[in-house]
This record gives C-alpha cells, sequence and structure tokens, in this order.
C-alpha cells in the first residue's frame, strides 16, 4: 500500500478527479439513473478475495508517539473510541441482517457476513491501536449511547441499510480528512486502512440498498426513506461539532471543513444514485456553499466508486489519498 501526500479535496482540484478516472462512472450513472451497479456474485467474489489475506496485515505500532500534550493524546482516544463504536454497530447489523436475508438470498446473506468480518477486523484493529495509544474502549457518552440504541432496535432492512450506507460515507470522508494532517506512521497506516476499507464499503451498501428496495418498492417504503434520510443528514452534521470538542485536537480539521466535505459527500452520493430518489435540501446544500448541480455534474468522490472498489480487491495495491 502506499500513501500520497495529503492532496485538495477532488472538489477543488478537478485535475485529480481526471486522474482518479470516475468520469466514466459517473457518466454510466447519469445515463442510467443510477449506479452501474455489480451483481451479487461479483461481490461475493470480491470480498472473497480480500479476506484470504486480511488478517496478515499488521499494524507498525513498535515506535511511540511524541504528542504534542495530554489533550492531545486524549482527542486521539475520544477519535479512536468513535471509531471504534461506528465497528461494532456495522458488525453486528451486517451479521443480524445477514441471518435475515439468508431466508430468501443465501448469496447475498453471504456477502453481508463477509463485510461484518471486515468491520470485525477494524474492531479488533481498534482495540489494539486504543491500547498502543495508552486507552481504551470507553463507555459511549448519552448522545452516542442514544444514537446507537435507537439504531440497534431498527428492525426495517431499508434503514439499516440507508443509516450504513451513511456511516459508510461520512466515515471514509471523516479519516480521508485526518489523513491530510496526521503525520506518525502507525497513525497514518491505522487511518489509510480504515479510509481504504470504508471507501470500499460505500458502493457495497449502495449494492444492499438496491437489492433492499426491489423488496420494498412501495411508497411507504420511500416515504420512510426520504424522512430517514433527511433527518440523518442534519445529524450526521450535527455530529460533526459533537466530534469537534472532542477530536479536533488530533485531527486538526475545523467543524467548518468536517461539516462541509459531509455535506458534498452525502449531498452527490445521493444525487447521483438517483434511482434511490432521496434528493438533498438544495437549501442546506447551499449553506455550505454547494451547487446541487455542480454535485450532480461532478465525476464525484472516484476512490467511492464501484471501479475503485474493484481496484481496492488487492489491498496492498490501494492508493489511499487524503481529502
Ligand atoms: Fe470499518
Ligand atoms: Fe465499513
Amino acid at each position: 500500500m502506499s500513501t500520497n501526500e495529503p492532496a485538495a479535496s477532488t472538489h477543488d482540484r478537478p485535475e485529480l478527479r481526471a486522474v482518479e478516472g470516475g468520469a466514466a462512472n459517473a457518466d454510466a450513472r447519469r445515463a442510467q439513473g443510477g449506479g452501474p451497479d455489480r451483481s451479487t456474485s461479483w461481490w461475493l467474489g470480491m470480498l472473497r478475495r480480500r479476506a484470504e489475506r486480511m488478517y496478515d496485515e499488521k499494524l507498525p505500532l513498535d515506535e511511540p508517539i511524541a504528542w504534542a500534550s495530554e489533550a492531545e493524546r486524549q482527542a486521539a482516544i475520544a477519535f479512536f473510541n468513535a471509531a471504534y463504536r461506528a465497528e461494532e454497530s456495522g458488525l453486528s447489523q451486517a451479521h443480524e441482517l445477514a441471518a435475515e436475508v439468508a431466508e430468501w438470498d443465501p448469496e447475498l446473506a453471504e456477502v453481508l457476513r463477509l463485510y461484518g468480518d471486515e468491520e470485525g477486523w477494524h474492531r479488533a484493529l481498534l482495540t489494539e491501536f486504543l491500547a498502543y495509544l495508552g486507552g481504551d474502549v470507553r463507555p459511549m457518552g448519552r448522545v452516542t449511547g442514544t444514537f446507537y440504541k435507537l439504531y440497534a432496535r431498527a428492525k426495517r432492512m431499508e434503514t439499516i441499510v440507508l443509516t450504513n450506507l451513511m456511516f459508510e460515507t461520512i466515515g471514509s470522508t471523516t479519516y480521508r480528512l485526518a489523513l491530510r494532517r496526521a503525520t506518525h506512521p502507525a497513525v497514518r497506516h491505522m487511518l489509510t486502512i480504515l479510509t481504504r476499507d470504508e471507501s470500499f464499503h460505500v458502493p457495497l451498501n449502495v449494492h444492499f440498498l438496491r437489492e433492499t428496495m426491489k423488496r420494498r418498492p412501495g411508497l411507504p417504503t420511500r416515504l420512510r426513506m426520504k424522512a430517514i434520510y433527511h433527518l440523518l443528514f442534519l445529524a450526521l452534521l450535527g455530529s460533526a461539532a459533537a466530534s469537534r470538542e472532542r477530536a479536533a485536537l488530533f485531527d486538526k480539521v475545523t467543524f467548518k471543513e468536517l461539516s462541509t466535505a459531509y455535506a458534498e459527500h452525502l449531498g452527490r452520493l445521493f444525487l447521483q444514485e438517483a434511482d434511490f430518489d432521496l434528493t438533498p435540501s438544495t437549501l442546506l446544500l447551499r449553506l455550505f456553499g454547494l451547487d446541487p448541480a455542480e454535485l450532480r455534474a461532478s465525476e464525484g468522490p472516484s476512490f467511492t466508486s464501484v471501479r475503485a472498489a474493484e481496484e481496492a480487491v488487492d489491498r496492498t495495491r490501494v492508493t489511499v489519498t487524503a481529502l
């Protein structure tokens, strides 16, 4: 795996978009009114190949970190605790869904199981990494705890999958932004693994959502999805504010940078995956200086494209770029 030096957002750097080759995907998406989706068998093949060598990858944790202050170390522990909780939730939801889906689509169930295993591997890495930071897994705060409790109670598949997709999107965005200023090799390695794999999980969850929607194409489902999408969009922007209080000293990302990146990536994904009929609020996007038409037309985060996922089958060959 190689890690590029921090780069500007693809939004600011059109040449990066061209280099990363997202144009073909965007065109195909637009032409089809949806993503160039791959079959469940294709995803299963990808995940099986990724699983073959997954546990061979180790974190280089021999060199201690020289923190600027104890507050910075605590902020790092808070940052990776949030990541740990996201992995824990992703793992259990994926495996629960796998058990349910097995009744009607055993192949998709196997894809969900292997996806959950990847999150479980991340959780194990984060447990090890938190100990290396001199921290541990902490009880969740009130707001985070309430959110995860509600999410764990969600029963409808489409609710769970849509929430997961939005989580993967902001997860890959957060890690990619944090990579921009991370310097210690172990921190960069941990962030690179998370960025690379969560980026792979975005188009995978687009596939899950599409398969789920086929089962319940009716209006009540669509209306519920819209309500969840808009509510979560706002909640995730709010979470950007909350996480700045706890983690900004570590990742050096401002609220404006993080919230704008969330709005951009959550907005663009759903504008381009138009068949989901989940359109972000124009007013909200404009508040962040984003133009819906531009987002829809732009090639977007090619690192979360199906093509990038295809290349990510061999983790060692993925180039992870900072935002
Ligand atoms: Fe993960
Ligand atoms: Fe993930």
